[in-house]
């Protein structure tokens, strides 16, 4: 019986020397792996109250909405700067190099809601903490954050004491 991770493709020395990437395309791509990966997500709120699923664009989207449809959740897009139409709260980010901006729309999580946001990755875990922020900012209470996979040497979780965070996979490397 394979496991999820049997279906990442791990490409060393990408993007740069002594990084390896860690490449979802393939368990994507694979029908028995997609359900693996979306099922074992899943498998990681089964306890967990909430009332919506937070995705960050892009691959965010692509593990959260199936969650979200699979609960008869709502699904809130956390979207890169610009793309949102309608009024908006946004927070910078830092990246590798230079920084990024996060967006929600101002009436996407209403005051006292339970909110579970799914990503693919954590890293540096800069990217969730400017999203949790956004959340508490609306008035949402993030009761759980899920990632399909982790680089437990980047020490993401250390940004995000305090809330319940798990992965399905876990990297020990970066
Ligand atoms: C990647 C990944 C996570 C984030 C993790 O997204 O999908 O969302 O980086 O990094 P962090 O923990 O250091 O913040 P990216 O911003 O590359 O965009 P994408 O999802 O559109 O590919
Ligand atoms: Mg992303």
């Amino acid at each position: 019986m394979k496991k999820v991770e049997d279906y990442v493709r791990s490409i060393p020395d990408f993007p740069k020397e002594g990084i390896v990437f860690r490449d979802v395309t393939t368990v994507l791509q694979d029908p028995d792996g997609f359900q693996l990966a979306i099922d074992e997500i899943d498998n990681l709120l089964k306890d967990v109250d909430y009332d919506v699923v937070v995705g960050p664009e892009s691959r965010g989207f692509i593990f959260g909405v199936p969650i979200a449809y699979k609960n008869h959740k709502g699904f809130v897009p956390a979207r890169k700067k610009g793309k949102l139409p309608c009024e908006t709260v946004s927070m910078e980010y830092a990246l590798e190099y230079g920084t990024a901006v996060v967006e929600l729309h101002k009436d996407s999580i209403k005051p006292g809601q339970k909110v579970v946001i799914v990503d693919d990755l954590i890293a540096t875990g800069g990217t969730i903490e400017a999203i949790i922020k956004l959340i508490e900012e609306l008035g949402g209470e993030v009761v759980k954050v899920v990632f399909l996979m982790e680089l437990e040497g980047l020490k993401g979780r250390d940004k995000l004491k305090g809330y319940n965070v798990d992965a399905v996979i876990k990297y020990e490397g970066k």
